[in-house]
């Protein structure tokens, strides 16, 4: 059966019908994420005339700049009837920006090339409990008046404004962390919780030094299992997670359509999540 039905944008009324057409695909509940998804971004989806949703994909836009591209889930009994092409295109014609940025599974991936995505790099993905993690002190708890420095650092480092995420962020995150300097603020990172584990991102810094030292700090309060999404531009994130026992578990590309993003991605330790950069 070919669906016809028009693209329509979901409101968090359609969040259980978006969680289970992620578990068609074997995608674990992730409700936290997709409260902050449906806050900062708009999510498109077809409905499937039998019940549910047919297709669905966020598209986050920073300003006219940039658009966070994730979530892109098609129903196993759909697949390859061109319901992932018509709400990605959609999507990325309502948001408009200059470029668009994602990291594609295998499966994905294809989708992208399709509509003119370039690879530009590699992110893998590493969990478990850490293990020798002891907080370098180099940061302090956030509070309400870092606010402004916090969106200042992550517009020069992440390329783009990305004010609505980074005022969202207190409330979502489980812990927030800033880096002093004489200057003002020179970095910050959040860990937040994803089901069962914590997940630490974003981390902006500096240097490698504060970097791997907020990580150390955000990891050494973190219960249980933590997560970091690594770009492989962070060789020593790599290596602060094989260290500390982490297990490496699958690779992403980091894909970008339409001009290069502007940012210091030198200074990007750990992004928020691979849905939203
Ligand atoms: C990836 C996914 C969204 C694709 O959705 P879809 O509706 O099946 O894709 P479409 O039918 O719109 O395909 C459009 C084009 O993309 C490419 N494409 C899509 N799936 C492909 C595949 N499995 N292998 C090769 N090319 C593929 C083709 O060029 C296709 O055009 P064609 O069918 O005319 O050859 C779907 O397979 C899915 O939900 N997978 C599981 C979740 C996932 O991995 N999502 C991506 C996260 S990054």
């Amino acid at each position: 059966m070919r669906i016809t039905a028009p693209v329509r944008r979901l409101d968090v009324g359609d969040l259980t019908a978006c969680l289970d057409l992620g578990a068609d695909r074997g995608w674990p509940r992730e409700e936290h994420k997709w409260r902050l998804l449906f806050a900062v971004g708009q999510v498109n989806g077809i409905d499937d005339p039998e019940g549910g949703l047919a297709a669905v994909v966020v598209g986050a836009p920073y300003g006219t700049a940039v658009t966070a591209i994730s979530m892109m889930l098609v129903a196993r009994k759909h697949e390859r009837t061109g319901l992932g092409k018509r709400v990605l295109a959609h999507t990325l014609a309502q948001t408009g920006t200059e470029s668009a940025l994602l990291t594609a599974t295998p499966m994905g991936k294809p989708l992208y090339e399709s509509v003119g995505f370039r690879t530009i790099g590699r992110c893998s993905t590493y969990s478990g409990t850490p293990t020798g993690v002891r907080a370098a002190g180099i940061s302090r708890p956030y509070t309400d008046t870092d606010a402004a420095a916090v969106s200042i650092v992550d517009t020069e480092v992440f390329g783009a404004a990305r004010k609505e995420l980074t005022a969202a962020l207190p409330g979502f995150a489980s812990a927030l962390r800033v880096v002093d300097a004489p200057g003002g603020i020179t970095g910050f990172g959040a860990a937040w919780p994803n089901i069962d584990q914590t997940v630490l991102g974003p981390v902006t810094a500096e240097d490698a030094e504060d970097g791997l030292g907020l990580l150390s700090d955000l990891a050494a309060t973190a219960p249980g299992e933590v997560r970091l999404d690594i770009d492989h531009r962070q060789p020593r994130v790599l290596a602060w997670a094989e260290a500390h026992g982490l297990q490496h578990r699958f690779t992403t590309a980091i894909m970008v359509l339409g001009p290069d993003i502007p940012g210091d991605p030198a200074r990007s330790f750990t992004p928020v999540m691979l849905a939203l950069g």
